[in-house]
């Protein structure tokens, strides 16, 4: 069998420390994390690595899970674990976790399975459970930025399914599956970080 390249992104290694820097207060009262979409697996495992209060579940589908456990073998930490094979709009989905991160999914799904995400997301957490969502979004209709627009583009004629969604049309269906936004971080390179709660 031909062994599977390591899969890098130049995009994490960009955007792990801002990102870290909020986790580290979002999720310090939380202790199982469900990563969904872990893509490569770096951002798996720099922040296990730094948040060592917590246990980080990778998970993606299948095609990628050889490639992130090849990330995590190198790493060698305790609190991270193996990818389980995840497809939001399945039923299946892993039990006993108390936060959610994921990080440029929502523009990558079709809008189904981002409408699914979210409302099985809202189902699972427990109250107080927290929920970050990291990547590009528009804001009344609008990009953040001339770049965001070409990268829209650009998506839109890989698979016209793709696309940056609107702020607005995520938060009412985080509101519908009982998710309140806490924050909304402006990150680097037109980026946001939105850090939502599990309403009581
Ligand atoms: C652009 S990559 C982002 C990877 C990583 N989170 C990052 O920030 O570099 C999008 C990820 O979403 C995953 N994905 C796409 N559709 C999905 C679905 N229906 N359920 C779960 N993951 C999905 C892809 O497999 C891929 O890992």
């Amino acid at each position: 069998m031909t062994p599977v390249e390591k899969p890098f992104s130049q995009a994490c290694e960009n955007n792990k420390e801002p990102i870290l820097a909020i986790l580290k207060t979002a999720f310090a009262g939380s202790t199982r994390v469900l990563e969904i979409g872990s893509g490569t697996g770096q951002h798996a495992v720099h922040f296990a690595g730094n948040l060592p209060h917590l246990h980080w579940q990778t998970s993606d589908l299948p095609e990628n899970h050889a490639g992130i456990e090849q990330w995590l073998l190198d790493a060698s930490l305790s609190n991270l674990s193996a990818p389980v094979a995840l497809d939001v709009s399945q039923q299946a989905w892993p039990v006993g976790f108390d936060a959610v991160f994921t990080a440029n999914t929502t523009h990558i799904m079709p809008w189904p399975a981002v409408v699914e995400m979210i409302a099985r997301i809202g189902s699972r957490l427990p109250a107080g459970g927290v929920f970050c969502q990291y990547g590009p979004f528009k804001y009344n209709g609008d990009y953040t930025s001339p770049s965001n627009a070409s990268f829209d583009r650009w998506l839109k004629e890989i698979d016209p399914a793709r696309g940056i969604r609107d702020f607005e049309a995520l938060r009412e269906l985080a509101d519908h599956a009982g998710l309140s936004l806490v924050e909304d971080h402006a990150m680097p390179a037109n980026n946001q970080l939105l850090h939502w709660v599990k309403r009581g």
